[in-house]
């Protein structure tokens, strides 16, 4: 791979220690995967950032970096609500631990707004084209999908190696030939919202990493492919897919249709709504209702207000966002939580402890449900946001 001088520099150690080995990180990593050199980025999103995944090693990993991000840096979701976190039933010795997480990335230069959204927060500008390093599964493939931007699926610590020397090494979804689609998905129904999770979460378990094209006969919204791409990314490991006529890969450049087809139609869409809740052979019962899998844009906020508006809900009901996005909407807010539902803001429910303590969660995210049971111990179950509110056991107020 090849090297400018500063950056020869930099690997012998001449910038300090930190960058040293961040710059190592970046090296080996183009070595394995065969990149002719480092690049620059515009920006990192760095996961690794729930003190229930990454635990003392890793905190103790970041406290000992020293230096500063040379491009703008942000975390993925933390284990807790940074501000209410004593209201999700988080014990006091995790938020501390979390408190010092989020804190040693600060001094980093990281910004601590917390999202697997990034691309919804103002002044974190993503565009067509732009090279990332980002790390949480659906934020990356949104990024490559929906916007058209380029960053491999990086892990925690190679997207923050990223950050600090603003470069990443020039390989996979970075170049043109890797982001050409290799097997078309052929949807032989029209889809719409909650739809698009199931289809990605019935797809992903079949395809892998392989970039797939979409034959739809509906236009999905940004919000649709935000869950798409999710649920891909979590029951497979798709971290760039395309829809023809509607991503910007596939309309700018125009792609053949691969020679490798697979079909997909109602029946499997439907089999993702009557997944059966459990963990082993028991059959659970919903104690909680979450939505919010990638992170809510400000339009599900409002829809989702407009079905609570005026109504309670009679169980644990958790909306997840930003934080940015819950403040530039307080008036959405304050109709969802009188319902009774939490908008819960920095974290989500599959990084999240307080998961933990229920025993069935109805999701309407695909990512969620290949997720909630594996990562949390929690059995899940699947239907739109119509139906979670209607489980959430909804009633009018008056
Ligand atoms: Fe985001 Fe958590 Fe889902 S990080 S994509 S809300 S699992």
């Amino acid at each position: 791979m090849h090297l400018t001088k500063e950056e020869e520099r930099t690997l012998n150690g001449e910038d300090g220690e930190t960058l040293q080995k961040a710059i190592e990180i970046l090296v080996a990593l183009g070595d394995i995967y065969g990149a002719d050199g480092l690049i620059p980025i515009k920006s990192a999103q760095i996961a690794g950032v729930s003190y229930k995944t990454i635990g003392d090693a890793g905190l103790e990993w970041i406290s000992d970096l020293n230096g500063k991000v040379k491009i703008p840096s942000i975390l993925n979701p933390a284990g807790m609500d940074m501000l209410r976190w004593e209201e999700m039933g988080i014990e006091s010795d995790f938020a501390k631990k979390q408190h010092e997480i989020v804190a040693a990335y600060e001094k980093l230069g990281i910004m601590s707004k917390c999202t697997c959204t990034p691309y919804y927060l103002e002044g974190f500008d993503v565009k067509y084209g732009d090279h990332l390093a980002w790390s949480e599964s659906s934020a990356v493939s949104y990024s490559n999908s929906v916007i058209g931007a380029r960053t491999n699926r990086e892990g925690g610590p190679s997207a923050l190696s990223a950050a600090l020397v603003g470069k990443t090494a020039n390989y996979g979804y970075h170049l043109d030939e890797m982001r050409e689609p290799v097997i078309a998905v052929t949807v032989d129904s029209k889809l719409s919202g909650s739809d698009y999770g199931a289809l990605g979460y019935s797809v992903g378990k079949n395809i892998g990493n392989r970039v797939p094209i979409f034959y739809m006969q509906s236009k999905p919204s940004e919000d649709e492919l935000k869950g798409l791409g999710a649920a891909l990314a979590a029951s497979g490991a798709v971290a760039l897919y395309h829809v023809e006529g509607v991503t910007p890969d596939a309309v700018k450049l125009n792609y053949e249709k691969p020679a490798e087809n697979i079909s997909v139609g109602r029946e499997d869409i439907l089999e993702v709504y009557e997944k059966t809740a459990q963990i082993g052979d028991e059959v659970k019962e919903t104690d909680i209702v979450t939505v919010g899998c990638p992170h809510c844009s400000p339009d599900e906020m409002q829809r989702i207000a407009g079905l609570l508006d005026g109504k309670t809900v009679q169980k644990e009901m958790w909306v997840c966002t930003s934080r940015e996005v819950a403040e530039r909407n307080p008036e959405l807010v304050s109709i969802i939580e009188k319902s009774g539902a939490k908008v819960v803001c920095d974290t989500c429910m599959v990084v999240s402890p307080a998961s933990n303590n229920f025993q069935c969660m109805m999701v309407n995210s695909g990512k969620a449900l290949a997720y909630v049971p594996s990562m949390c111990r929690v059995a899940a179950k699947y239907g739109s946001i119509e139906q979670c509110i209607k489980e959430a056991g909804v009633l009018d107020e008056n």
